[in-house]
């Protein structure tokens, strides 16, 4: 068998960056409705972590989201790695990750080999957007960062830590960008474009 044939048979993976409160989850749920793909969300598996009875992450992980850090990538990696193989399937939207060198490195580490990353899609939207649907969101979501001194936090670490890694794969031309300040509908329309493209 030629390494190309195998290969072809690793799951597919793109990954989904933008800022906090710029539609990544929003827009990920609308993909899979009418593509075949599965969504994680980073952040999602890091929340339902921390309720796990037993978990022995669980401080550590309420920790960094309240602070609006990154928690080390053997965690996430390794939730993300165990939802792929749970779901069964061959196709992932993983969204909210990799947020920053470590998420990345750890990534090439544990699954450079078992994956193929096909693209990024990148939601654009200005910081004061994402501010103020986080804000709107939080009246509801009940989450312990949608509070305007988290978002501080992690508008900073997404400027410091996460814009150097879509930089590192615009530069390998793996990104999409969606301009994500408009309506969700005009913004599903780019996305749709976009994963034709990478498909
Ligand atoms: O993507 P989401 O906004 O749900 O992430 C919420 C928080 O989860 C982040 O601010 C961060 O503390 C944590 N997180 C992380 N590593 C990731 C994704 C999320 O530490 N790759
Ligand atoms: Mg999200």
């Amino acid at each position: 068998m030629s390494s190309s044939s195998s290969s072809a048979k690793l799951p597919n993976v793109i990954f989904v960056l933008g800022g906090p409160g710029a539609g990544k989850g929003t827009q990920c749920l609308k993909i899979v409705q009418n593509f075949g793909y599965v969504h994680l969300s980073a952040g999602d598996l890091l929340r339902a972590e921390r309720q796990r009875p037993g978990s022995k992450v669980g401080e550590q992980i309420e920790d960094h989201i309240r602070k609006g850090t990154i928690v080390p990538v053997e965690i996430t990696c390794s939730l993300l790695e165990n939802a792929m193989i749970e779901s069964g399937k061959e196709t992932f939207l993983i969204d909210g990750f990799p947020r920053n060198k470590d998420n990345l490195d750890g990534w090439n580490r544990q699954m450079g080999d078992k994956t193929i990353v096909k693209g990024v899609l990148f939601f654009e939207c200005s910081e004061e957007i994402c501010v103020n649907r986080c804000l709107e969101r939080g009246k509801q979501s009940g989450r312990s960062d949608d509070n305007e001194e988290t978002l501080k936090k992690r508008i900073n670490t997404y400027n410091e830590s996460t814009l150097p890694i879509i930089q590192y794969f615009d530069k390998i031309n793996m990104v999409k960008r969606i301009d994500a300040s408009k309506s969700e509908e005009q913004v599903y329309d780019e996305v749709q474009s976009a994963l034709n493209e990478i498909k």
